[in-house]
């Protein structure tokens, strides 16, 4: 199924987070109150999927982020604004900002937004670690990515 050998720990339904160069992501990848995109290994229906994986300390997580989808203070989300589709890419503080129309989500409430059009928050993706210490998903979004038709 896999468009690529992976061979990490085989769970069913899981892919390996990986950065633009393909490298995976480490459980000491980023520090707490960082930010980096990431991208599910290829497959199925998740071909193209950028992510916006984002660190804090656990205990600031609070609803509607879904903890059972986050591992070791991180959670992921989709880069896809739900707007307009442009790329969540920038950081204010702890708060993700989408460059094209100023929508801004909260990472550590399930990336509800907090400012501007977007009319919802971007879909979160379940991730844990793999037992060789890798980030991987486990399963899709939690919601439609994007623009929803
Ligand atoms: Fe992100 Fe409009 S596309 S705020």
């Amino acid at each position: 199924v896999f468009e690529r050998e992976y061979d990490g720990p085989t769970y069913s339904d899981s892919v390996p987070l990986v950065d633009a160069e393909g490298n995976q992501i480490g459980e000491n990848q980023l520090e707490m109150g960082d930010f980096m995109t990431v991208f599910p290994e290829p497959r199925p229906g998740l071909e193209d999927a950028p992510t916006l994986l984002v660190r804090f300390p656990e205990e600031q997580y609070a609803e509607p982020t879904n903890l059972e989808f986050t591992v070791g203070g991180y959670a992921a989300y989709s880069k896809v604004c739900t707007h307009a589709g442009c790329m969540v890419a920038n950081q204010e503080g702890q708060t993700m900002v989408c460059p094209c129309h100023f929508g801004k989500f909260n990472p550590v409430q399930g990336a509800s937004v907090v400012g501007g059009p977007p009319p919802r928050p971007l879909p979160q993706l379940p991730i844990t670690l793999s037992s060789d210490g890798y980030l991987i998903a486990t399963g899709d979004f939690d919601g439609a990515v994007g623009v929803q038709g």
